[in-house]
């Protein structure tokens, strides 16, 4: 398996377009299954997780065709007709977002059997909110050896659901399955993230009924019928912060450009608080940190508009430089530092109790062999080799794949010394 070499010390100058969101555009390909007519994604990134997605959808019945628009890349998904409700283990296993296949093939078939997606590197991750709202909603479930077996004969019917804490993805599955349910559907403690707004706004051109996405509750009309629709993906919101952190990081002066940055506030105002320039324009932040040392900050995470849990460790590894202690909480995972001890490896002072990590920043990290745990945390230790002195090299890079597009080459772009190593991998 590939690795990725970086030797640091060289400040980031130059320009950085974001893609489309790998968040969004799992779930809006996932959507597309509601309608038995052609839905065109465009801004789509093209990464490890939506090709994976594209062979699970085929096996479903969906023809996914990707193509290059005049605006990017695009992905045109038709399903005429479900030819198989299954999404076995396997499939499920290597990515969890598959589970949400679950709600579109209730809703459209009347019936599924979705393997649960089981534990996974950042804590136990339940499905237990998706599951008991698809119940309110009229679906009969049993659980039986790992899998999923859903029952809805005559269709869904609206419900009143109150989740007791928000869920980007058990809100995403709701309100896929709640569109075409007979009758209203609320979700209350809904999840307000940009994801959320994004896949509210396709199902409204695809013809859904929706109010209220970006606020904690939903009101959804079921409709008899979806048809197809264009849309364009969200910019990639933690693709953003993570290359905001990198310019931090490694110094000089990047602009983002192609996205939102309302959606990275919590993140710019911590940025800020660091020592770091950020000047936001309409779709562009130029992030710039002169030669002054940065400062400790504290973060804690949550859900949106809060500090994203998905920048947690990029902006950890960003603090190992920070003079003074930064206490980083993290509210929305469990288990989600098992970056803090590669970073350590690179010289970083970091004690972790809990869902409390304590940084003590260091005058300088040193590059050293270093492994990726999951994809956030992998791109936390690539942030920090871009300032650590000579070569780290990352292990596992596969996790990277699945949410960074093209990360090498955009970091490159900008003057970084990142190539990536193909072949095998440590014995690990
Ligand atoms: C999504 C994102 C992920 C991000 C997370 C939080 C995708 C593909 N992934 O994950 O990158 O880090 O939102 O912003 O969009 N929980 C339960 N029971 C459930 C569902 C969730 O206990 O049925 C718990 C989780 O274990 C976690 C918390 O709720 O502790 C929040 O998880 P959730 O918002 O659902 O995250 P995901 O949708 O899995």
């Amino acid at each position: 398996m590939d690795r990725i070499a970086i030797i640091g010390g060289h400040a980031l100058n130059g320009e950085i377009p974001i893609s489309g969101a790998k968040n969004s555009a799992i779930k809006l390909m996932a959507a597309a299954l509601l309608t038995d007519a052609p839905v065109r994604l465009t801004n789509m990134p093209r990464l490890a997780d939506t090709r994976f997605l594209a062979r699970l959808l085929r096996r479903l019945g969906a023809e996914v065709t990707e193509t290059d628009g005049p605006e990017g890349p695009e992905t045109l998904l038709h399903t005429p007709e479900i030819v198989s409700a299954f999404a076995s283990y396997d499939l499920v296993r290597q990515m969890r977002a598959s589970f949400n296949v679950l709600g579109p093939l209730i809703a459209r078939e009347g019936h599924a059997k979705v393997s649960l997606p089981g534990g996974c590197s950042i804590g136990a991750r339940p499905v237990d909110l998706h599951l008991k709202a698809l119940e309110a909603l009229g679906a009969h479930i049993d659980l039986n050896e790992g899998y999923v077996y859903a029952q809805a004969p005559r269709g869904l019917i609206g419900a009143h659901i109150r989740f007791p804490f928000v869920s980007v993805g058990a809100t995403e599955h709701t309100l896929m399955a709640a569109v075409l349910a007979k009758g209203e559907t609320v979700i209350e403690n809904a999840a307000c993230e940009p994801e959320i707004v994004d896949l509210a706004e396709c199902l409204i051109a695809m013809g859904a009924k929706i109010e209220g996405a970006g606020t904690p509750t939903l009101h959804v009309q079921g409709v008899g019928k979806l048809n197809g629709a264009t849309h364009a993906v969200t910019p990639d919101r933690i693709e953003a912060g993570t290359f905001a952190v990198a310019a931090a990081m490694a110094g000089g002066k990047v602009r983002l450009t192609h996205m939102r940055p309302a959606h990275i506030s919590a993140l710019l105002d911590k940025l800020r608080a660091s020592g770091v320039s950020a000047t936001v324009g309409e779709t562009t932040v130029d992030i710039h940190r002169g030669p002054d040392r940065l400062q400790a900050t504290p973060i804690t995470t949550d859900p949106y508009p809060g500090f994203a849990t998905d920048l947690q460790a990029q902006f950890m590894a960003l603090m190992t430089l920070a003079e003074g202690e930064s206490v980083i909480r993290e509210t929305v995972f469990e288990n989600r530092f098992m970056h803090a001890p590669e970073l350590a490896r690179l010289g970083a002072e970091i004690e972790v109790h809990g869902g409390e990590a304590r940084v003590r920043g260091v005058e300088g990290l040193k590059g050293a062999p270093v492994m990726a745990t999951d994809l956030r945390a992998s791109v936390s230790l690539v942030i920090a080799g871009l300032a650590a002195r000579g070569e780290t090299v990352v292990h596992r890079v596969y996790h990277l794949d699945r949410g960074f597009e093209r990360l090498e080459a955009k970091l490159s772009a900008c003057g970084a010394e990142i190539r990536r190593l193909k072949g095998e991998e440590d014995a690990a």
